[in-house]
């Protein structure tokens, strides 16, 4: 299993405080919402939740906390030692909650704060609905962390673009994104943001960036930023606040329960298409700006998380790839599927689509890229193996005149629309997860597992920069020869 499913570990390691320990510790009154509800989340919902009800008991609001299940009121105010709620925590006997076959015991230090919360009287918070959704509320109230001035560890690197203008590469950090002067591999710019990472990164042609990601298992989010407002200086580096200020952050697009995996953008800058692990792609209308962007459709095609997401450049298909083991055309015109593409019979990782929608590609854990028609009834023109092992990502090049593989290989290779091989561009050192060309054609650049970084020329395969994309991280700077096919 590749470790794009393990990441979401990783994060835990950056740490940081946990805020119900800290209220707990101050001896203030024991918050409902801040100290109880992310106890909860974390232990019981996984059974309790509206979907599950187990002992007909749903938790995800106080009102039908305090309701109980089947058996009625499992909360007696003021009474822990009566409170049901509390006693199948921590009870001995054999029926525990959760079940002892399903999961650990909830930790004695989070048992004592629901005892205490009960002892207090199970209030709830002022200003809260007893009928207000606790996931929706934790997920607002929660406050991303500012990024580290230096890196604990490398950030794995998920997505990658370059800016207009093709002298920086942007890279997606943790709980921010990271530019970097090309020519030097010196961090220029960081620009924070709510999402703890970014899956997609695409610039609009006003220059705007709009980034897709999320906290994997909490929520995923798109968000557009004017990166070049005035932000203010740190050693050098220009850094953008993109939770707070509001110049940065120019416009919030939506949000979901879950990370949003994959981002595309027409040309024009007129249609945007995201998608991930609630399994559907919302496509939506910037034609009339971003203050009137409109969501026009919300598709959902694939039977689990889309991964990749590619739109031609009229707008007209979107082409998905799915951890269903399918490719998929969707017609967002008609609004209906037109091809479902199953050859790669494994996760399909990756789509592209030519400009005028003549051809499909996918890439996947089948170590094989493929290309299709994205019409009637979908048939395959012609697979390429050449990647060792699982393919992440393909990305069309300007005019469709070569394509570029990103793999666990640990190389970017380039291809003609034919899918004949061209050079393989190696340097980076583990699996490639993001892979991207600049706006000219000219360069191609490739992202990590490791947090490194590596921009090579297309027309001869030869590394410009290769360097770690973390900041306060420096690894050994070299720039081996490509390999020759
Ligand atoms: C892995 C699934 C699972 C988890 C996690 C879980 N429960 Fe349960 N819970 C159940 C099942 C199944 C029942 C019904 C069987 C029973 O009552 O023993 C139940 C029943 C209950 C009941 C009795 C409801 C009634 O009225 O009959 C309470 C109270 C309860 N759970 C509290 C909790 C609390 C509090 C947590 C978190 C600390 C939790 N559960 C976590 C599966 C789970």
């Amino acid at each position: 299993m590749p470790r794009l499913f393990l990441i979401a570990f990783a994060a835990c390691l950056f740490g940081g405080a946990t805020p119900q320990r800290a209220a707990a510790q101050a001896g203030k009154p024991v918050s409902f919402i801040n100290d109880v509800a992310p106890i909860l989340k974390e232990n019981c919902f996984a059974c309790h939740d509206a979907k599950k009800k187990s002992g007909k008991y749903d938790m995800t609001t106080y009102e039908k906390i305090m309701a109980g299940g089947a058996n009625g009121e499992p909360i007696t105010a003021g009474k822990p030692e009566k409170s049901d709620f509390h006693d199948l925590m921590v009870t001995a006997e054999q029926r525990r909650m959760p079940p002892r076959d399903k999961g650990e015991a909830v930790p004695k230090d989070k048992a004592a704060i629901i005892a205490q919360w009960i002892k207090e009287g199970a209030k709830l918070d002022g200003g809260l609905d007893a009928k207000a959704d606790l996931v929706k509320e934790l997920r607002v109230r929660w406050k991303p962390p500012v990024p580290p001035k230096v890196y604990p560890f490398p950030t794995i690197v998920n997505a990658i673009a370059f800016t207009p203008d093709g002298k920086q590469l942007a890279v997606g950090g943790h709980h921010e994104i990271t530019f970097w002067t090309i020519e030097t591999g010196k961090l220029a710019k960081r620009l924070y943001t709510r999402a703890e990472r970014a899956y997609g990164l695409a610039f609009l042609p006003d220059g705007k960036l709009v980034v897709a990601g999320g906290r994997p298992g909490q929520e995923g989010d798109v968000r557009i930023y004017d990166i070049n407002a005035k932000g203010k200086t740190e050693d050098g580096v220009n850094v953008l606040d993109g939770v707070n200020d509001k110049a940065v952050l120019v416009k919030h697009l939506f949000d979901v329960e879950d990370a949003v995996l994959c981002l595309a953008v027409t040309p024009d800058g007129k249609t945007l298409a995201a998608g991930g692990c609630d399994r559907a792609v919302r496509v939506f209308d910037l034609s009339e700006g971003l203050d009137k962007a409109k969501l026009v459709q919300t598709v959902e095609n694939h039977a689990d998380w889309v991964l990749g997401c590619a739109l031609s450049a009229d707008g007209k298909y979107l082409v998905t790839a799915g951890r269903d083991k399918t490719a998929k055309v969707w017609d967002l015109k008609a609004k209906e599927s037109v091809v479902t593409f199953p050859e790669h019979q494994n996760i399909v990782y990756g789509v592209a689509v030519k400009a005028d929608g003549s051809a499909g590609f996918s890439v996947g854990a089948d170590k094989q890229l493929r290309t299709w028609k994205p019409s009637g009834e979908g048939k395959q023109v012609k697979n390429a193996g050449g990647h060792g092992d699982d393919v992440f990502k393909i990305v069309a090049g300007p005019k469709d005149a070569v394509f570029a593989t990103s793999s666990a290989d640990k190389t970017v290779r380039l291809w003609d629309a034919n899918l004949t091989a061209g050079k393989v561009l190696a340097g980076l050192t583990d699996y490639v997860y993001a892979v991207a060309f600049s706006a000219d054609g000219t360069l191609v650049a490739g992202g990590s597992y490791d947090g490194s970084v590596g921009v090579w020329k297309v027309a001869d395969g030869m590394p410009v920069k290769i360097w770690n994309a973390s900041p306060g991280i420096v690894t050994k700077e070299k720039e081996p020869e490509p390999k020759k096919k």
